[in-house]
């Protein structure tokens, strides 16, 4: 599933370093060493001719993020098969990975860090494999023709590893906790516990089925198929996310939790889970995540997932992350502003997906601007109020020096990504007026649901439903690196 609009940039670059690596026999790691001749054979010329340019690229084409990702194909659904043992912190787990070829595939790679893989399968014939960084690479008995599907299988197992980069994203990815593990992964920490398409611009459907010792509880994204079943000390949750997911927003935290389950009022299903340390924020996370969600269902357009909620882990991450259906806070008992923010992310970022990163504010202002919409909703304070105290920063301060519409790959979550990115949208209603600008937010939803999103492409759109010439508005709010003073 991805947005077909990416530019394969980074192909080039890579064939050259790891070209003799799939055709060569997978290295250090068992896989079957026969499909490809060597150099010296007579073979050779023939099957460098039938490589030649039917390699899949290393990354996406996200020019900030080059090996997030991969091209040749589009995912479909992943089949997460995972057993977890936090005593020992191993993982052992079975990917299939169902997917579609963009082009003949002589090889194509999937995102993996760590983690010790076993055997990789394509249609269920054994196929070669090569580790470099964080590529898994794989070389498929047979070149799949392009636009066929195809089935993936990746057995593989370890201690899975949380990406660790402060100060600019801190630690993200598979995190083990005291009695479980909390996991987070934006922009592009999957890789830590599955391997896949690591980027957004490639959104896929989901089945996890999470095995963990009796007494633990494991969620992931949508909602549970059947009952958990327990047998031999262990229980499987089988969980299913039928919408199209970006794989950051895939968890599969586990732990001693407690649940809450049931219907919003008008009738979403709603699953809240909290850490026994958080049990008297049960209630209220319950409460104010089903009244939020049904508040922005009329503010941007129907709910897009089957079932809303959240989870409170004990985990000290000091952050939250709105893992679709399931925004996660870690380690603290959220207000009504960080569920707003988090539960408007079910619209702007996980329904509606960016392709590149540097379109961050499309997400994080959008979310931002969700916190104050909520604050006037509630009486307090006015989107407006809130505006005027952030636009009162002094000519010199920061967040003018940080043009938010482009995210700086070194410096993504920055915030004037949020805070001026949510002044953006504000600056935005002030000039197109309240009937325009909600009409925009909905408009917008609508027109691409379960989809990817540019900043063009909401420009574009918010001249066409104004009316209004507005590129002296956006220029001036996202890409100057100067106190705008024009709304
Ligand atoms: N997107 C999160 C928010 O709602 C913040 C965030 C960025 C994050 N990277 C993360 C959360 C990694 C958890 C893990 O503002
Ligand atoms: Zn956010």
């Amino acid at each position: 599933m991805a947005s077909g609009r990416l530019a394969i940039a980074a192909t080039a670059v890579l064939v050259g370093t790891l070209g003799t690596v799939g055709c060569s026999a997978s290295r250090g790691e068992s896989g079957p060493t026969s499909v490809v001749a060597d150099g010296a054979s007579p073979g050779a010329a023939d099957s460098a001719r039938r490589h030649a340019g039917r390699i899949g690229a290393p990354g996406i084409g996200d020019p900030d993020f080059p090996t997030d990702g991969n091209g040749g194909y589009d995912v479909d659904r992943y089949r997460l098969k995972l057993d977890y043992r936090p005593d020992t912190r191993h993982l052992s787990g079975v990917a299939g990975i169902e997917a579609k070829a963009t082009q003949d595939l002589a090889r194509f790679n999937l995102d993996l860090s760590g983690l010790k893989v076993g055997q990789v399968t394509v249609n269920d014939a054994a196929a070669q494999f090569q580790r470099s960084g964080n590529e898994l690479i794989v070389t498929p008995a047979k070149i799949i023709p392009e636009k066929s599907a195809f089935t993936v299988k990746v057995t593989y197992a370890g201690e899975p590893k949380p990406v660790r980069d402060s100060p600019n994203l801190g630690t993200y990815g598979f995190i083990p906790t005291a009695d479980g593990a909390f996991v987070a992964c934006e922009p592009n920490g999957a890789k830590t516990w599955f391997p896949g398409n690591d980027h957004p611009a490639d959104k896929a459907r989901y089945d996890f089925e999470i095995t963990v010792p009796e007494g633990l509880t494991a969620l992931a994204n949508g909602e549970l198929v059947g009952e958990p079943s327990t047998a031999g000390g262990k229980t499987t949750f089988t969980w299913r996310e039928s919408h199209p997911m970006a794989s950051y927003l895939a968890t599969m935290t586990l732990g001693k939790f407690e649940l809450r389950q049931g219907k919003t009022a008008a009738g979403i299903k709603n699953i809240a889970a909290v850490d026994p340390r958080y049990q008297s924020s049960l209630d209220s996370l319950y409460t104010l995540s089903g009244k939020i969600t049904d508040y922005w269902s009329t503010v941007f357009g129907p709910y897009p997932f089957s079932s809303t909620g959240g989870v409170i882990d004990d985990f000290a991450a000091g952050y939250a992350l709105e893992n679709q259906t399931k925004p996660m806070y870690g380690g603290f008992k959220p207000g009504d502003d960080i569920i707003a923010h988090e539960l408007a992310h079910q619209w702007f970022g996980d329904s509606l997906s960016i392709t590149r990163w540097k379109d961050l504010w499309l997400n994080e202002g959008f979310a931002t601007y969700a916190e104050w919409l909520w604050s006037e909703h509630k009486g307090n304070a006015t989107a407006e109020r809130i505006f005027r105290s952030h636009y009162s920063a002094g000519a010199d301060a920061a967040i003018w020096k940080y043009p938010p519409g482009r995210a700086k790959p070194e410096d993504l979550f920055n915030s004037s990504v949020y805070t001026r990115g949510g002044m953006t949208l504000h600056a935005l209603r002030q000039r197109i007026g309240d009937p325009a600008f909600f009409t925009l937010l909905k408009t917008w939803n609508a027109d691409h649901k379960y989809g990817y999103v540019t900043t063009e492409e909401f420009v574009a759109l918010a001249e066409k439903i104004s009316g209004k010439q507005l590129d002296d508005l956006f220029n001036a709010w996202l890409f100057t690196p100067k106190k705008p003073t024009t709304w």
